[in-house]
């Protein structure tokens, strides 16, 4: 029970226990790796290339299994891919959110689910709009609106800005911390990057390393340990 509250304290977003992964043909990519979430919030991992990010995110995702480990999270969760030509499907905005709806709501709930995240990331009215035509950013943006659309409430977001220009880098940043800190029902947002500023805006950050991650620290304090001499 924390101090004053009569709450008891939430249960922590994703908890990872030594998790062993590799891919087939390949040697080990995480090895022994841990990771608490303990709340939601814009959490971000930094890493260099072939470190595991990657494929943490793929395990949390549940789109491989551990080899060994515990993972833990009640929430939906939906992965957001660096470059979004490579999630996003079908011809128009509309169509694509349509299809991350529960097919089973009534068709009133869908519509509204899906005019609801087209608002939420800034496309309001562009349902009928080909994707072909939006920008890097805006595409980026429809496809956090399709996590918004399938009731995730655990973003995975994989160098989300590292295609976009320092304009649309901003913007996608602004709108999932908006996400994460809207009192209402708030996302936990778990975001790989390799641009440092970044780290500025984040809840926590840690290091990963040759498939483990390490502590949580401040985004200023992972900075400065990063580009001390
Ligand atoms: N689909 C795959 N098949 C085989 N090996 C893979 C696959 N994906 C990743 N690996 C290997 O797993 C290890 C970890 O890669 P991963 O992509 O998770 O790293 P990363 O930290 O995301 O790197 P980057 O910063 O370059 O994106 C690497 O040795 C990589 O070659
Ligand atoms: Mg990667």
């Amino acid at each position: 029970m924390l101090p004053g509250s009569s709450r008891p304290p939430a249960a922590p977003v994703l908890e990872l226990r030594g998790i062993r992964f590799g891919w087939p043909g390949a040697g080990p990519a995480l090895k022994g790796c841990d990771l608490l979430i303990p709340r939601p919030g814009l959490w971000m991992l930094v890493g260099r290339n072939g470190s595991g990010k990657s494929s943490l995110l793929r395990l949390i995702a549940g789109l491989v299994q551990p080899e060994a480990g515990s993972i833990d999270h009640r929430a939906r969760c939906a992965l957001v891919f660096q470059n979004p030509d490579h999630q996003l499907l079908l011809p128009s905005c509309g169509s694509e959110l349509l299809l991350a709806i529960d097919p089973g709501l009534k068709q009133q709930e869908r519509e509204h689910r899906l005019q609801s995240a087209l608002a939420q990331v800034g496309l309001a009215g562009l349902a009928e709009r080909p994707i072909h035509t939006l920008s890097g950013g805006q595409k980026q943006r429809l496809a956090i609106a399709a996590s918004l659309a399938s009731d995730s409430e655990l973003l995975l977001l994989d160098e989300p800005t590292a295609l976009l220009d320092p304009e649309s880098q901003r913007e996608v940043l602004a709108l999932i911390r908006a996400l994460t800190q809207r009192p209402d029902q708030p996302l936990t947002a778990l975001w790989i990057t390799h641009r440092l500023e970044e780290l500025q805006q984040c809840d926590g950050a840690a290091l990963m390393r040759d498939g483990q991650v390490g502590p949580w620290r401040t985004g200023a304090e992972l900075i400065a340990s990063l580009t001390s001499p």
